[in-house]
């Protein structure tokens, strides 16, 4: 039968009101596998219910603006609570899962208290968190001068605290190597997030920075390291020159063939580069629920066949975008595969996966692993990728795309151009679609904002 009770254990209070008799899909995350799974699911076939801490879907590729004021946060972000349909959300994360009684155990965000949730269907998309390598002092200085940039509330805190770092070293009684050291600003990782960071950056050093802080413009330091030979490794080799170049020419200090190794307090010799604020984005790792879920991983993420189900879990339990891998495949852990993926299980449940409940409910026996099923197995299309690089410029690399257009790459305006019209036309939202243009307009002709909050 299907579930339509929820137990709680801490509290007396019911955290499900609607009893219904559909069956019931719990998804776990709000990016861009959950989100766009919850906002597709027919809610009048399903009971949908979503569990995550961000209460919003975040439109990730416009995130690095967001971190020094190119774009406002509320403008890249979908609150979930405006999916039509959604049977309940909770803002907790998923902590453990019980397959013998298809429970989660999930631990609000708030008072951090435990409450259980009963799924028939239960869809895995907690995506990935930074990876730190556990590298010495990464964890014990992040948050305050070593910052990430994955959620809404990193952007936040590196704007904070790069303004921090301006106010400060303004102040007439910094020594000079304080102030050097607060003006150093180092981005780790040659990955496409800390590139695309870097020249925002660098943007807003030389259009606003400049204009605000007139004395401190020319001790700034901007330094971007990279542990391997080339930055933007998946994208074509002769984009990833195009990119250092660019940066080189912008006087970043790009170091290649450099792996931090630990963060410190204190400058030793010359092999400790000293900063003010250390962006660190670089790679990915599995979230602690999906660690510790006792389902198969294979590189951290869980394993799943072409429909996107968890083996032995009797085709109850799925998973897909960064958190998931599909037959053990080398799918890149990007927005774009999340979003087909969200397409596909969407599809599949609402087309044949509802019938096949109904059909088989009183078997407990739906979808199990191993069925053939009446259905072709998800097929990822390569739409190529983008990559942004400021105002005015950016690279496209469409050579391994799957779409019938001609195997090109292309960097600078027409890049710029077509990467900012396919991320405005990709909006959820028509207040985000209206917004955007209007907060790139204003940092056009009124510059960034430059207040700490
Ligand atoms: P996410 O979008 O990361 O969502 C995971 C969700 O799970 C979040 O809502 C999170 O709060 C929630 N969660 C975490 N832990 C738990 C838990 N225990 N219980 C419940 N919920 C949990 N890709 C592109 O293709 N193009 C781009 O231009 C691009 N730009 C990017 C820029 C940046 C700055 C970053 C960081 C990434 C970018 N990516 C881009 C990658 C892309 O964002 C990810 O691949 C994509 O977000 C993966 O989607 P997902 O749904 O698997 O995970
Ligand atoms: P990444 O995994 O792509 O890059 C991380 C980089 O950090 C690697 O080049 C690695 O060599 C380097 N690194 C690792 N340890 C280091 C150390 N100790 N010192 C110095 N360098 C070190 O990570 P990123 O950029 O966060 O991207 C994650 C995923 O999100 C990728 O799959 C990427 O494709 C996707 N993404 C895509 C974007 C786009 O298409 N525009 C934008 C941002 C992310």
């Amino acid at each position: 039968m299907f579930s339509t009770t929820t137990t709680t254990t801490t509290s007396n209070k019911p955290h499900n009101s609607t009893s219904n008799n559909k069956p019931r899909i719990v998804i776990l995350g709000t990016g861009w596998g959950g989100y766009t799974l919850a906002n597709r699911l027919d809610k009048n076939k399903f009971d949908v219910r979503v569990i995550s801490p961000a209460n919003h879907f975040l439109f990730t590729p416009l995130l690095p603006g967001t971190a020094v004021g190119t774009l406002e946060f509320r403008a890249i972000q979908e609150p979930v609570r405006t999916i039509r349909g959604l049977g309940e959300y909770y803002q907790a994360k998923a902590r453990t899962l019980d397959t013998t009684s298809k429970t989660i155990t999930c631990q609000d965000i708030f008072k951090k208290e435990l409450f259980d949730i009963q799924y028939d269907f239960l869809i895995i998309a907690t995506g990935n968190k930074t990876n730190t390598f556990n590298i010495e002092g990464i964890d014990s200085h992040e948050g305050k001068s070593v910052l990430f940039l994955k959620h809404l509330y990193h952007a936040r805190q590196i704007r904070n605290r790069i303004l921090e770092c301006f106010e400060r070293a303004s102040n007439p009684n910094i020594s000079v190597s304080e102030r050097q050291r607060l003006l150093s600003f180092i981005v780790v990782g040659g990955g496409p997030t800390s590139c695309e960071f870097t020249t925002e950056l660098y943007d807003f050093i030389h259009e606003d920075v400049s204009k605000w802080y007139p004395d401190l413009k020319d001790e700034i330091k901007l330094t971007l390291v990279e542990a391997g030979s080339g930055l933007l490794g998946s994208f074509h080799q002769s984009l990833s020159e195009y990119y250092l170049k660019k940066l080189q020419t912008r006087n970043v200090d790009v170091r290649l063939k450099t792996a931090v190794t630990g963060v410190c307090d204190q400058q030793f010799d010359n092999t400790e580069l000293p900063f003010g604020m250390m962006v660190w984005s670089a790679g990915l790792a599995p979230v602690k629920f999906v660690q510790g879920s006792g389902l198969s991983l294979h590189k951290g993420r869980i394993e799943v066949d072409e429909y996107l189900r968890v083996p032995d879990s009797k085709g109850r339990i799925f998973a897909l975008g960064d958190n998931a891998i599909v037959n053990s495949g080398e799918l890149p852990p990007t927005a774009s595969v999340a979003e087909q993926q969200a397409y596909y299980i969407s599809d599949c449940f609402n087309n044949y996966y509802y019938k096949s409940i109904i059909d088989n409910e009183n078997n407990d026996n739906e979808n199990n692993d191993g069925t053939e099923l009446p259905l072709p197995g998800m097929v990822y299309m390569n739409r190529g990728a983008m990559a942004g690089m400021g105002f005015g410029g950016g690279v496209m690399d469409l050579t391994k795309s799957d779409l019938p257009v001609p195997k090109i790459t292309t960097s600078g305006l027409a890049a710029f151009l077509q990467w900012r019209s396919v991320y405005l036309t990709k909006q959820l939202s028509y207040t985000n679609m209206i917004l955007i243009p209007m907060y790139w307009f204003k940092q056009i002709v009124f510059g960034r904002d430059i207040s700490r909050f």
